[in-house]
């Protein structure tokens, strides 16, 4: 149990860093997989509280990460059908998934209120960030 404390505080202080670091990362998230449930969790973020706590898989955009294993970078969010509105400020959001031992154990999520801010870099680094995060979950 204190391990489990223990990561829950990692994570969070990872997603207050990049909030508070990268200007349009707004909102900063991990969801994981909810035990065996088919759904997700939201397990750590900085900036304002959602009511999207729990999210099956396949709603929104982070449902269907969980089912398609993909990145997902969405330059402009009222251009997606299957999406769930956390903020009306929300412009952009990236999601990227999170693998331990080749498994979608989970993913970062970030909302950004900047239009199309997302890059290549955000990719490669938000992956980066994954990894090294599925190491301190082994
Ligand atoms: N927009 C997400 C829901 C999570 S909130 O961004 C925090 C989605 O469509 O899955």
């Amino acid at each position: 149990l204190e391990a489990q404390l223990n990561i829950d505080d990692k994570l969070t202080t990872v997603c207050e860093l990049l909030q508070s670091t990268v200007p349009y990362y707004d909102w900063v998230g991990f969801y994981f997989r909810n035990g065996d449930k088919e759904e997700l969790k939201l397990k750590a973020f900085a900036g304002e509280p959602t009511d999207h706590t729990i999210i099956p898989f396949g709603k929104g955009i982070c449902g269907q990460v969980a089912v398609s294993n993909q990145n997902f970078v969405v330059p402009d969010v009222k251009a997606q059908d299957n999406y769930i509105a956390c903020s009306i400020y929300v412009k952009a959001e990236i999601v990227i998934p999170l693998f331990v031992d080749g498994v979608n154990v989970g993913q970062i999520d970030i909302d950004s209120h900047t239009a199309d801010p997302f890059s290549e870099e955000d990719v490669t680094f938000l992956e980066f960030v994954n990894k090294k995060v599925a190491e301190i979950m082994k």
